[in-house]
């Protein structure tokens, strides 16, 4: 195994009792790669986060730390730690001795910890707060110390259940930022667990998309946005149409599909498809253009059921046929005078348009 591959799972499988909590996963996460594990609840992250910790002992399959079989090596044994959304740290303790504690487990000195103690305070911005005792901080404090804790061991991997997840919003916005600094000036390995898809999109260099104990998809931000690889992906990461339709005719590097009897250039899937089968048809309501240049790709006639102000944008619903689709416009470029009834066009380029097969339907994250 090459030096750059921090953690791997190879065919991992974990059950629990009748649920198949992970499902023959395969994962290579890199040497100071910021990896999420994404996706719903129920679907396995944390399952998959405790047994890289040893916590959980898989039902099938290896792990590997750092170019090691640790499949039977117990938790205390690997070199990483773990951080956990309701990671509590110690109450009697102020928090200089909540960090000095896993020091302190490690029959380090307090002469010797006590410079690690007080860098690790200044990296998380804490510096000051020596003395503080767990209730006379705020959650995001609480939450840096825990970090604090963490890392004072300079661990070569953390593992982080949903850090931030009892936190209000612009609070974890700031701490996303110093996580990800730290991340990034440290170069550990941090294998991160969320079901907030902006968080992995924005932090990540690579995400694990999940669904069912199953990884649907693995790649960059980019990847999973812009080509995602089923419709639970696409219809999970950011917003999508889907349209059911029939295939048409199959070209080189695009499929025509007829969605009530309009034809939709799309490019080209993954995965096989004939002629006449039947399948989902998908659009992102930014990719929409509102009365679009006859030489776009797909123009179709629909009528606006629903305009929603959002503050820097409008999001539209219009109809087509008997299908919602919504486009997205800027708050500068939406001509006011179009209300509910209004005939517009809408159009989008045939690369912006992925099709799937139909039984990959019930799969479809639906919106509120
Ligand atoms: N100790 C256990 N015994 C039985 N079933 C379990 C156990 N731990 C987890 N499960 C089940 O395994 C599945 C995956 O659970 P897991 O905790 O990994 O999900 P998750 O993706 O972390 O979800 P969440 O986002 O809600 O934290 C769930 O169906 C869960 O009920
Ligand atoms: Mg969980």
């Amino acid at each position: 195994m090459g030096k750059e591959l921090e953690i791997e799972l190879r065919n991992i499988t974990k059950v629990f009792g009748s649920v198949v909590a992970v499902n023959d996963v395969d994962v290579k996460i890199k040497f100071g790669e910021f990896f999420s594990l994404l996706g719903p609840s129920g679907c396995g992250k944390t399952t998959t986060l405790r047994m890289i910790a040893g916590l959980e002992k898989p039902t099938r399959g290896r792990i590997f730390l750092f170019g090691n079989d640790v499949t039977d090596t117990p938790a205390y044994l690997r070199e990483v730690n773990t951080v956990f959304q309701d990671y509590a740290i110690f109450p009697h303790m102020n928090v200089y001795e909540n960090i000095y504690f896993p020091l302190k487990m490690r029959k380090i000195s307090k002469d010797l910890a006590h410079p690690k103690i007080v860098n690790i305070m200044k990296l998380v911005n804490m510096g000051g707060f020596e003395k503080r005792y767990s209730s006379q901080l705020s959650g995001g404090q609480r939450q840096r110390i825990a970090l604090a804790r963490a890392l004072v061991n300079e661990p070569r991997a953390l593992l982080l259940d949903e850090p931030l997840g009892a936190l209000d919003f612009k609070l974890r916005v700031a701490m996303q930022n110093v996580l990800k600094d730290i991340q990034r000036r440290l170069s550990i390995t941090f294998v991160y667990v969320t079901h907030d898809q902006t968080e992995a999109i924005t932090m990540s260099d690579r995400i694990a998309v999940m669904k069912d104990g199953l990884i649907h998809q693995i790649g960059t931000p980019e990847e999973i946005y812009n080509d995602p690889k089923t419709a639970f992906v696409a219809s999970f990461i950011g917003e999508m149409n889907f349209l059911n339709g029939k295939v048409e005719k199959i070209s080189s590097d695009t499929i025509d599909v007829l969605v009530a009897n309009q034809k939709i250039q799309c490019k080209s899937p993954d995965i096989e498809m004939a002629q006449g089968d039947d399948v989902l048809v998908c659009v992102r309501p930014e990719k929409i253009h509102i009365n679009p240049s006859s030489k776009m790709h797909n123009v179709l006639k629909t009528k606006i059921s629903r305009v929603v102000f959002r503050g820097d944008d409008y999001e539209i619903t219009s109809i087509f046929n008997d299908s919602s689709i919504r486009s997205v416009v800027g708050y500068t470029t939406w001509d006011k005078s179009h209300t509910v009834g209004t005939e517009i066009k809408i159009g989008w380029e045939a690369f912006n348009s992925i099709v799937y097969p139909l039984n990959m339907q019930d799969d479809i994250v639906k919106y509120a």
